[in-house]
């Protein structure tokens, strides 16, 4: 066995952890993930910082220090192979991950490519798309500025024309959120833009639903995700989405700088590339995934985080965060001056919800709270949403949360 083919057989040795790398990974300490004081635990498992209580994870979520000690030994270990890794094994490693990323979303590893995050992943369709002058596309007002961006720089190259609608924000029903972009297809229609959760008020759509109406018109779905991998269970085959894009960094907590885009398949053919590859008649979705020389460490630690999602259970993830932005939201719902900008219904909100008060512009209530109550938000003033995105995490306890929702009560005039 040659030196290269050693290596090789070593980093498909294991899928977890080191990928055969000559050193250990530091130690951390373990979790009892049977004992009841799971959730305590889990926050332990964090180094979080003393100065505020971070209610903004869905910008980015954070590591905890057991996946930021494997993703430095990653950096360790890929800096000391040097280009000898590179030109052996990374793109073996490269799809270990993949293979693992596919299955925890439901969908075949040759549907699903690493990126850097939800813009290149949505992007790439927005921009290879091969639209004709004339053509239609959909998406909603509470839609990622830069996407609507790009759809709006696609009009301005290809001629087509962009429709926005506007997603109800307290539906009585599935039906009612269809029938919205229902009502917005023409036959020119040919792709819809559609959030999994709409960033700013952690309003969950109902996608498949949505997708299968579309696809009665001939017309084309690309869901933007996000914010769905790592804080909601879904199965992407159930989804029947054509295209769906993801930031990894968000709440899957993989270090930043990772994405996912899947491609329903079949379909990949049909996109050109962003930025060409070496073989432009190469087929299939590797063909979009040229970005040059990359940051190959964080694609390594796609399995580490992947693998401390698991030790937790998604499906135990996903109740935990529902549970806490119940146990605030429900505090204050109905309180004078009080708006919440989320569905009431459990089935179409997690982690996120959005709170406004109604005497105060967002971005004064987002200071308030950090300065008087050392609680860190983020405002939304716009598409029809005034308030602060609260975003907790696996991390945040109910103590943290008993602070927010006096601060509420204090700031509403209802202490
Ligand atoms: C709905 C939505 N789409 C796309 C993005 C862009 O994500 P990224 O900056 O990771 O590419 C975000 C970022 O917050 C988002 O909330």
């Amino acid at each position: 066995m040659n030196k290269r083919s050693f290596l090789k057989s070593l980093a498909f040795l294991g899928i977890s952890g080191s990928f055969g790398f000559k050193e250990k990974v530091s130690q951390v300490p373990g979790i009892d993930f049977s004992a009841d004081n799971f959730w305590e635990q889990i926050r332990a498992a964090y180094k979080l910082k003393p100065d505020y209580i971070n209610l903004e994870n869905g910008y980015y979520c954070f590591l905890p220090q057991e996946t930021l000690e494997k993703y430095i030994e990653h950096l360790r270990e890929v800096n000391y192979q040097g280009s000898h890794y590179m030109r052996t094994v990374q793109w073996d490693n490269k799809a270990k991950s993949v293979a693992m990323l596919a299955e925890l979303v439901g969908a075949k590893a040759e549907e699903v490519i690493l990126t850097r995050n939800t813009t290149e992943s949505l992007d790439l369709v927005i921009s290879g798309y091969p639209w004709e002058s004339g053509d239609e596309a959909i998406m909603s007002n509470q839609d990622y500025g830069s996407m609507l961006s790009m759809f709006d720089l696609a009009g301005r190259r290809h001629g087509i024309s962009v429709k926005r609608i506007d997603i109800p924000m307290h539906p009585a029903n599935d039906e009612e959120i269809v029938a919205v972009y229902e009502s917005a297809i023409t036959p020119k229609t040919k792709l819809m833009m559609v959030p999994d959760i709409v960033n700013i008020t952690g309003h969950i759509l109902p996608v498949r639903k949505i997708c299968d109406m579309a696809h009665s018109h001939g017309v084309e779905v690309m869901v933007d995700g996000a914010h769905a991998v790592g804080q909601f269970t879904f199965n992407m085959e159930e989804l029947h989405c054509d295209y769906y894009g993801s930031s990894l960094h968000k709440w899957l907590s993989v270090p930043l700088g990772a994405g996912m885009l899947y491609i329903k398949d079949g379909k990949a053919s049909k996109l050109q590339p962003l930025l060409a590859p070496f073989n432009l008649d190469e087929e299939g979705l590797h063909r979009l995934n040229h970005t040059g020389t990359h940051a190959v460490s964080t694609d390594l630690a796609v399995i580490n985080a992947i693998e401390f999602q698991q030790k937790i259970g998604s499906q135990r993830k996903e109740d935990r965060l529902r549970y806490i932005q119940r146990y605030w939201s429900d505090q204050v719902r109905d309180l004078p001056n009080v708006v919440i900008n989320t569905p009431l219904d459990p089935k179409r909100s997690c982690a996120i919800a959005n709170v406004g008060i109604s005497t105060m512009k967002p971005a004064e209530l987002a200071k308030r709270l950090l300065d008087e109550y050392q609680i860190f938000t983020v405002a939304i003033d716009g598409a029809g949403v005034k308030g602060c995105r609260i975003s907790p995490n696996v991390y945040t306890s109910e103590a943290d949360m008993d602070a927010f929702v006096t601060a509420i009560k204090q700031l509403s005039g209802n202490a």
